[in-house]
């Protein structure tokens, strides 16, 4: 049998995905961005393990899929990928991001001031953690817009609250942070914190800071006082997206994920989205899909568009198992409220493995 590469497995994903959610314009220039992207990883046989356990997705291949759903019926595809080093380690993987970075400045016409401004906090020479550094590519029928993510627990856990606290201040959201403390959701408690934190890599009135948290052991309910910090969320919105896509009290499994969404400076969180990490509370991915095209008919979103790049992405039967949807998101407030729907690429057969959970093959 013919050995595939990981860039031929999500080329082949990439172009059914765009078809079918009306980006077929883009799909080269989009395959040739993940393919620099992904550099060494790429190349690679999918026979062989993956180069480095990733946490982008459960099987550890640097690539996810997201398609956010918007209300004038339009999708966005966003691409999140981790780049590895040919020798990969944490710092090897941070200089490869910096150098693809680089790249993507060369080809785009990149903002990159607000990352510059928190850079020493954020990538040090010596990051811990998960990760150091992550893309987003944002692409839709009018551009392709880059994101970076960035790792509150990159110099310990214990230090993200003040790297978060830090950076807002440096980016003009001191007070943002201030909104962020007094809207803690479960205040004293340890099992909120500091995941994620997220610039856009352009300079419009548009573009975002994103802060986000993770949430062990925690209800919707309890994310209510965190919600609402935006002045946009909607109570009942929140109550029936936990019903509709989790149905549980309690998420013991993978953390709900929250984000606040700071645009043009202003300290009020004008957004604020709730990620549920759907394949940890459902038996496959056809009760996955069958919940999250429920929500979309809730919002009268197009869940024809669903069906379409879960069959794009999909190289299996749904019904065997979960994992292929990973998360489900409601947008809720400014830029634009929504759902996204988070795909694996499942290139490396999409269930975790047993061991270590990031490091080197
Ligand atoms: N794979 C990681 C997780 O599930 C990180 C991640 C990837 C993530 N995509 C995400 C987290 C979307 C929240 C939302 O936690």
């Amino acid at each position: 049998m013919r050995v595939v590469s990981l860039n031929e497995y999500t080329d082949a994903q990439l172009r059914r995905l765009c078809a079918r959610i009306g980006l077929a314009s883009r799909v080269d220039e989009v395959c040739s961005v993940v393919t620099d992207l992904l550099g060494p990883a790429g190349t690679r046989a999918l026979t062989d393990p993956p180069l480095w356990r990733s946490d982008v997705a459960d099987d550890h291949t640097p690539l996810e899929y997201s398609v956010a759903f918007e209300q004038d019926g339009s999708a966005t595809l966003r691409l999140l990928v981790e780049c590895v080093a040919r020798k990969p380690n944490p710092r090897s993987n941070l200089r490869a991001g910096l150098a693809a970075l680089n790249r993507l400045a060369e080809r785009y016409p990149l903002s990159t001031d607000r990352l510059e401004a928190v850079r020493d906090l954020f990538l040090p020479d010596d990051p811990r953690g998960l990760f150091s550094l992550w893309f987003s590519i944002v692409v839709t029928a009018a551009d392709l817009r880059v994101k970076v993510y960035l790792n509150p627990e990159v110099r310990g856990a214990h230090r993200a609250p003040g790297l978060v606290s830090e950076g807002l201040h440096r980016l003009g959201l001191g007070e943002g942070f201030r909104t962020l403390t007094e809207h803690t959701a479960r205040p004293g408690s340890t099992l909120d914190r500091f995941s994620f934190f997220a610039l856009d890599l352009d300079d419009t009135p548009r573009s975002r800071v994103k802060v986000y948290q993770s949430h062990d052991r925690c209800s919707v309910r309890d994310l209510r006082r965190s919600a609402a910090a935006c002045g946009d969320a909607d109570d009942t919105q929140l109550t029936e997206f936990g019903a509709l896509v989790g149905g549980l009290d309690c998420y013991e499994g993978r953390p709900l994920v929250s984000s606040h969404t700071f645009l043009g400076g202003q300290a009020e969180p004008s957004g604020f989205s709730l990620y549920l990490p759907v394949r940890d509370y459902v038996r496959d991915d056809a009760v996955a899909l069958a919940r999250t095209r429920a929500l979309l008919v809730r919002h009268g979103l197009d869940h024809t568009a669903l069906d379409r790049v879960v069959d794009a992405v999909r190289d299996r039967p749904l019904e065997s198992g979960p994992g292929l949807i990973a998360h489900v998101s409601l947008r809720m407030g400014r830029p634009r409220p929504g759902v996204t729907v988070y795909l694996s690429a499942e290139a490396y057969g999409g269930t975790a493995d047993a061991g270590a959970r990031v490091g080197a093959a």
